[in-house]
């Protein structure tokens, strides 16, 4: 029933190459770790998606592990209802966490991968995702055995690519490898932390990886789980993530960092970007943070989280905020910064340009 489907109108999003693939992915998606399925259900799940859909955002990321697969249930769900043309949407999830505790019911040897990918497929109601990842590495099982589960699951048509998410520089390194001695497919891209308060694994770990295979980013937490939003700087808001979820370990030590010279210095930072992001360029701290990750070559596309609709909305505008981030701009936000990545040391010897030449 094509006249029915709810038409995708990109308005003004931009498209990226996921790296070195021909997949076309927003420059701004959404996610649903904690959010969709966690603390958001039902009704309000399905405005949230509707209003990132109707603002340009086509691609949406889960994995098994979010609420114990009720995330995949409940966008599988929402996109049902919505009446989402399949084409017009990059669905992502992953697979390592599992929904159960059972010894082969995580991890990524062959018969997770495969039983996983196929659950994950059943809770979202869906013939296929667009892009499966690989939630972390697994170093108890050789990478030989990952590499070929992930392109059997592409060779079964249940995805078009496959993906890391928090890997080392090596170990994506280990998986290309075997991909290029056994005439595999590598993995396309990587989902890591990545904003202006984390930037040693993404900025200069993975740089050899940007040049040598095009890796790409599906970056999350871009808004540091809210910090980069300046809603912690006056104490901790009732109905904000650090309330809801203080019971997770590294919340917690987050929230113990306040009160120490670590986490103080962080809320300096914040509000330091959030008095140049309004006395500067018209905007707020969070429209600054996303737009600097979303500038970034490197950054394939950004994954929004959200537990209510006027997030996404508001988070959006930092579209607008991507072109008034001049060098002279980029150059105070490192000041406030401080934390650029040593450049990897040439000894001496000129550096190379992104194309490997002088
Ligand atoms: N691969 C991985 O290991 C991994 C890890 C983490 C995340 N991810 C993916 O990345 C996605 C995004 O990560 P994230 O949720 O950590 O991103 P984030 O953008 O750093 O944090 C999102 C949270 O910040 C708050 N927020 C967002 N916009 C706001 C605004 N305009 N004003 C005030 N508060 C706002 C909301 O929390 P409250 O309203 O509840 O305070 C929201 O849930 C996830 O959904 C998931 O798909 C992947």
């Amino acid at each position: 029933m094509p006249g029915e489907y709810k038409e995708f109108d990109p308005k003004n999003m931009p498209f990226r190459r996921l790296g070195s693939s021909g997949l076309r992915v927003p420059v701004f998606s959404l996610g649903g770790w904690l959010t969709l399925g966690g603390t958001v259900i039902g009704d309000p799940v399905k405005e949230i998606i509707k209003v990132a859909f109707e603002n340009g955002i086509n691609m949406f990321d889960t994995a098994e592990g979010y609420a114990q697969g009720k995330s995949e249930e409940e966008m599988g769900r929402v996109i049902k209802e919505l009446n989402l043309r399949r084409s017009d949407l990059v669905i992502s999830t992953k697979i390592f966490f599992g929904t159960r505790e059972g010894p082969n019911d995580k991890g990524l040897s062959r018969k997770h991968i495969i039983e996983g990918t196929k659950a994950s497929l059943e809770r979202l109601g869906l013939d296929y995702v667009d892009i499966i990842f690989a939630h972390r590495p697994d170093p108890t099982v050789p990478m030989e055995e990952t590499v070929r589960a992930f392109n059997y699951v592409i060779d079964q048509g249940w995805a078009f690519y496959w993906a890391t998410s928090e890997w080392t520089a090596q170990e994506i390194e280990e998986a290309h490898h075997i991909a290029h001695v056994y005439g595999l497919i590598a993995p396309v891209a990587e989902q890591c932390q990545h904003h202006m308060l984390h930037r040693e694994r993404p900025e200069k770990e993975y740089e050899p990886l940007y040049k040598k295979y095009g890796l790409g980013t599906t970056v999350f937490s871009a808004l540091a789980g809210g910090l980069l939003t300046g809603k912690y700087n006056k104490g901790i808001p009732q109905d904000s993530r650090l309330a809801k979820h203080s019971d997770l370990p590294f919340l917690k030590q987050l929230i113990d960092s306040f009160g120490e010279e670590e986490g103080k210095r962080k809320l300096q930072v914040v509000q330091q970007l959030n008095d140049l992001a309004t006395n500067e360029l018209g905007c707020s701290v969070a429209h600054l943070a996303l737009a600097w990750v979303a500038k970034n070559p490197n950054t394939s596309t950004v994954i929004l989280g959200a537990s209510k609709p006027e997030q996404v909305l508001d988070n959006l505008k930092a579209i607008e905020v991507i072109p008034k981030l001049t060098p002279e701009v980029m150059d105070k936000i490192e000041k406030i910064l401080g934390n650029k990545p040593e450049p990897i040391s040439t000894w001496g010897r000129p550096p190379l340009d992104k194309f490997g030449r002088l």
